[in-house]
């Protein structure tokens, strides 16, 4: 298609309305909702995302109730979730909003770029979707759209890429229908231009793609550079005590800051898993703890690391004396129903998972 025709996506607002999935923040656009689904969004599928926004504004309805909401809390809503920072930031951002917005979510592109966690991309959706102002926008769904339908041959992430994608959008929205246009071009490429097998006999645009006239939809977006896969052997273990569990509370400023875990660490060259939880706990805490027995072996992914988690049940001999924290700014002796209300990072919760199912640790609830 000419560059920038904004008639030949004239498909695109009729589709939308016949195909747009009944998200909850679509009931009625209420900017809080949108604001935290947005959040929620990045680096999240759509499914999960409709069942993390739903438990969160189930517990937090608006700003105000963000902003009193204790850390903890809105890290146990977040749970699972990752990137944790994305919950310390809303809470924070709550915060400012209470301060200095009267509890509303700002609708000037200035006041919510100041926002901790909010960039370009969240700022122009905020206002495009939730006040409807012209504003336009690109994310992951929309740069495959572009790339194929303009056949741009350089990778997604490229700073030059990225600019020509920002400017396209621009040109072709479609002044005063940028609330809808802008989540269209979004379900487009959620629903129909996807990144493996697009259906393009089944899309609006197709008359206008450049990349299905070429039949090459199949390579664009171009690639950009894979990011390398690094492996992580863990290991940690559960220390029980007259029926509660030892657990430390995170730093700060580290990915996994203010949630809860089990002391643990990397198992290092030449040591086997069961010594590396001796020496951590050792590390952390201070205790001289014994492994009574293997758990299990979990395995996970986040970000670019593929985690194997060596997990073991311990004790300690005699009464513990008060640890000696190295790593973590809190410890408690949690009873196992203390348990489910703290926020653990993804592998521990699936090692709480399994003792759970196999009732090792009594009170300790299954989740369903
Ligand atoms: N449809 C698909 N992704 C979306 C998003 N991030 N915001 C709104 N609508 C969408």
């Amino acid at each position: 298609m000419p560059r920038t025709d904004p008639a030949a996506l004239s498909a695109l607002l009729p589709w939308f309305a016949a195909h747009r999935r009944p998200l909850p923040w679509r009931q009625d656009y209420r900017p809080y909702h949108v604001w935290i689904s947005e959040i929620m969004l990045q680096q999240t599928q759509m499914d999960r995302a409709v069942d993390y926004f739903l438990r969160w504004t189930g517990r937090l309805p608006d700003v105000a109730a963000v902003a009193a909401a204790r850390e903890d809390e809105v890290l146990r809503l977040w749970e699972g979730l990752g990137y944790y920072s994305r919950a310390r930031n809303l809470r924070a951002a709550a915060r400012v909003m209470m301060e200095r917005h009267g509890g509303r979510v700002p609708d000037s592109r200035d006041a919510l770029l100041a926002l901790p966690g909010v960039g370009r991309y969240t700022a122009a959706a905020v206002l495009s979707i939730a006040y409807g102002h012209d504003e336009p926008l690109v994310d992951a769904n929309v740069a495959r759209v572009f790339c194929r339908l303009f056949d741009l041959d350089a990778p997604a992430g490229e700073a030059a890429t990225r600019r020509e994608l920002w400017r396209l959008a621009g040109e072709l929205l479609p002044p005063g229908r940028a609330r809808d246009h802008n989540q269209a071009l979004m379900e487009l490429g959620a629903l129909v231009c996807t990144p493996r097998g697009p259906r393009c006999d089944a899309c609006p645009l197709a008359p206008a793609c450049e990349a299905r006239r070429l039949d090459i939809a199949a390579h664009r977006p171009v690639p950009g550079r894979k990011k390398d896969i690094t492996p992580l052997t863990l290991a940690t273990g559960v220390l029980t005590h007259r029926g509660r569990v030892f657990v430390q509370k995170r730093a700060p400023g580290d990915v996994w800051g203010g949630l809860w875990e089990f002391p643990g660490g990397g198992v290092e060259p030449g040591e086997t898993p069961a010594q590396a939880v001796v020496r951590e706990y050792m590390e952390e805490t201070g205790f001289c703890v014994r492994v009574t027995a293997p758990l299990t072996v979990i395995r996970h992914g986040y970000t670019r690391f593929r985690v194997t988690l060596n997990c073991f049940a311990l004790a300690l001999d005699g009464e513990p004396p008060p640890p000696v924290l190295t790593e973590a700014v809190q410890w408690r002796w949690a009873s196992p129903g203390e348990l489910e209300g703290l926020a653990f990072p993804a592998g521990h919760r699936k090692l709480l998972d399994w003792l759970a199912a196999r009732e090792l640790l009594p009170g300790l609830a299954a989740r369903a």
